[in-house]
C-alpha cells in the first residue's frame, strides 16, 4: 500500500480499527472456508505439540488479514511479534527480530511482498530449518555462523501475492486467499460494530451500509462511523435507512459502494479509450492515480462486481458499467 504518513488522524483511525478487531475465530465473521481450515490446522498443531506451519494470507486491503493473523496467534495461545516488509531494511534488522523469537511464537510480517530480496534470503533457512545464518566480524575476519532458532510460525500478509518470489512463496505450508464479503456477512459485521460501539442501527440501515461497503469490513466500519455522525447531528442519534442513505449520498458512495475515483476510472476508460481495452499505465496516467493503488484498491472490486474486465490486451468496461453511469454504449 501507499507509504503512510503518520498523523494524529491516522493514529485515531488505527485505534478505532483495533478496537473493532474480533479476537477469536468464532467472532471472525465470514471467510468460512478459511476459518474452518484454520480450526483444523491449529488443532492439529496443538495435538502434535508443534508450531503451526508458516502461513501466507493474501487479498485486497481491509478484508481482515491482520485481524486473522492476531486471531491465529491468539488461538494458538502464542505471542505475536510484528514487522512490516518495508521497515526491514538491513539483514541485521531481520536477524534481530528472529533472534528474539521464543518457542511457538508467531512472527507477523505485513506487506511481505515489499521485503527486499537480499533479506528474503535470510528468511529461507529460518523458515525451513529454523536456522539463522549471520556474518560476524568485518571484511577480512568475517565468518558465517549458524544459530538455532526455536520453532516459530511466520505469518506473512500481502495484497499482491504475485509480487512474491517463488522461493519465498514455496516456503509457506498454508496459503489462504481472503475473499470479498457478501452482504449478509457485512451486515453481521456492521451489527457487531454497532454493539461494540454501543450505537444502535436498524436492520434496513445495516443492510444498506453493507451493500455500499465494497465487500470490505474496513470500509463498512469507516462508513458506520460517518453515518453515526450524521445520525447524531441530524436524527437524534437514530441510525435508520433514511439517514444512512442521506449520509452515504453525501459521502458520494453510490448504491454499489463505488466512489468518485471508481467513477472517474470507468468514465476515463469510456471517454478517453472508447471503453477499452486499455493498459493500466494509461488509465493511471489519465486519472492521476498510482498504478499500484488502482491495482490493489480499486480494480479488484470493479472486477468482482463485473464493471470491469481484464483481457490480454488490457482492461475493458462492461455494459453494466455503461448502464450504471447512464452512458449510452456506442456499437
Ligand atoms: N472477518 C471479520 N469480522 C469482523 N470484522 C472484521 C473482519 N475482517 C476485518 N474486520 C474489521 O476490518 C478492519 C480491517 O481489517 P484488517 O486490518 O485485518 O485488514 P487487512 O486485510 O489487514 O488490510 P490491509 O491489507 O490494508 O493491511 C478491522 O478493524 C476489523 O475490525
Ligand atoms: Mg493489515
Amino acid at each position: 500500500m501507499d507509504e503512510r504518513i503518520i498523523t494524529n488522524h491516522e493514529l485515531e483511525e488505527d485505534k478505532f480499527e483495533n478496537s473493532l478487531r474480533p479476537d477469536s475465530l468464532d467472532e471472525y465473521i465470514g471467510q468460512s472456508e478459511v476459518k474452518e481450515n484454520f480450526k483444523i490446522y491449529i488443532k492439529a498443531a496443538k495435538m502434535r505439540d508443534e508450531s503451526l506451519d508458516h502461513v501466507l494470507l493474501y487479498g485486497p486491503p481491509g478484508l481482515g488479514k491482520t485481524t486473522l493473523s492476531y486471531i491465529i496467534a491468539n488461538e494458538l495461545g502464542s505471542n505475536i511479534k510484528t514487522a512490516s516488509g518495508p521497515s526491514i531494511e538491513k539483514t541485521g534488522d531481520l536477524a534481530a527480530i528472529l533472534s528474539t523469537l521464543e518457542e511457538g511464537d508467531v512472527l507477523f510480517i505485513d506487506e511481505i511482498h515489499r521485503m527486499p530480496r537480499y533479506i528474503e534470503e535470510i528468511l529461507y533457512p529460518a523458515m525451513e530449518d529454523f536456522k539463522l545464518d549471520i556474518i560476524v566480524g568485518s571484511d577480512s575476519t568475517s565468518r558465517n555462523i549458524r544459530i538455532d532458532l526455536p520453532p516459530f510460525t511466520l505469518i506473512g500478509a500481502t495484497t499482491r501475492v504475485g509480487d512474491l518470489t517463488s522461493p519465498l512463496r514455496d516456503r509457506f505450508g498454508i496459503i489462504s486467499k481472503l475473499q470479498f464479503y457478501n452482504n449478509e456477512e457485512l451486515t453481521e459485521i456492521v451489527k457487531r460494530t454497532s454493539r461494540v460501539l454501543n450505537c444502535k442501527i436498524d436492520d434496513q440501515a445495516a443492510l444498506e451500509l453493507a451493500r455500499r461497503s465494497r465487500g470490505t469490513p474496513r470500509i463498512a466500519n469507516r462508513l458506520f462511523k460517518r453515518v453515526r455522525d450524521f445520525a447524531l447531528v441530524m436524527n437524534d442519534g437514530l441510525i435508520d435507512l433514511e439517514i444512512t442513505k442521506l449520509a452515504l449520498d453525501k459521502l458520494k458512495v453510490d448504491a454499489y459502494g463505488l466512489d468518485d475515483t471508481d467513477h472517474n476510472l470507468l468514465r476515463a476508460i469510456i471517454e478517453k479509450f472508447n471503453g477499452g481495452p486499455v493498459g493500466i499505465e494509461a488509465i493511471a496516467a489519465s486519472i492521476g492515480e498510482e498504478q499500484t493503488t488502482i491495482e490493489d484498491v480499486y480494480e479488484p472490486y470493479l472486477l468482482q462486481t463485473g464493471f470491469l474486465k481484464r483481457t490480454p490486451r488490457g482492461r475493458i468496461v462492461t455494459s453494466k458499467a455503461y448502464e450504471h453511469l447512464g452512458i449510452k454504449q456506442e456499437k
